[in-house]
């Protein structure tokens, strides 16, 4: 099974998390990360499936990512697994409580792509991800990498790989 994983990344945080993700998933079968700025819809041609990752910004994803789901063609996603995942601030982390509620209720960026993925025609096998930055640049947080490499696994890929 071919997989594909897109990101965007502002700092180099998501960018880590993706390429972990790619680095878990070529253990089992054939992977591509590919920076939001150079996908192309060709990518699709034969994929199994379809990773989106992206920072919280706003409670939403970048809008590079907005506007890459949003330019997919209708029904390009059919037959193909996706999945999605942002980096965020770990509620905990944040010492104001009225800006830990704001953000809490803002959402994360994971789940509007988990949608738009599905409005494509994506079959959605995972519920929506966060990996965790210390700092609004980051670094992530220890052991979230490792996380992130072992999220998707062999199972969830499937038995054709
Ligand atoms: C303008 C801005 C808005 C942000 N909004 C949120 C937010 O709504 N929720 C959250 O958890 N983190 C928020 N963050 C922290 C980002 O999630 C963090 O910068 C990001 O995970 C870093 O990923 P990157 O290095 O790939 O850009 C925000 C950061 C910036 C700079």
């Amino acid at each position: 099974m071919k997989v594909l994983v897109v990101f965007d990344s502002v700092f180099g945080n998501t960018q880590k998390v993706a390429a972990a993700i790619g680095e878990g998933i070529g253990v089992h079968t054939e992977v591509e990360v590919c920076e939001a700025g150079t996908f192309s819809q060709e990518k699709l041609q034969g994929l199994g499936f379809l990773i989106v990752g992206s920072p919280t910004r706003g409670f939403r994803p970048t809008p590079l990512i907005v506007n890459l789901l949003k330019n997919l063609p209708e029904n390009s996603l059919q037959g193909i697994k996706v999945a999605a995942f942002d980096t965020r601030i770990l509620l905990s982390d944040i010492k104001s409580a009225p800006l830990r509620f704001i953000v809490k209720t803002g959402g994360y960026a994971a789940k509007p792509i988990s949608k738009m993925l599905t409005e494509k025609g994506g079959k959605l096998i995972l519920p929506p991800e966060g990996f965790f930055v210390a700092d609004e640049q980051g670094p992530l947080k220890d052991g979230e990498p490792e996380r992130a490499a072992g999220w998707i696994t062999a199972p969830l890929l499937g038995s054709d790989f």
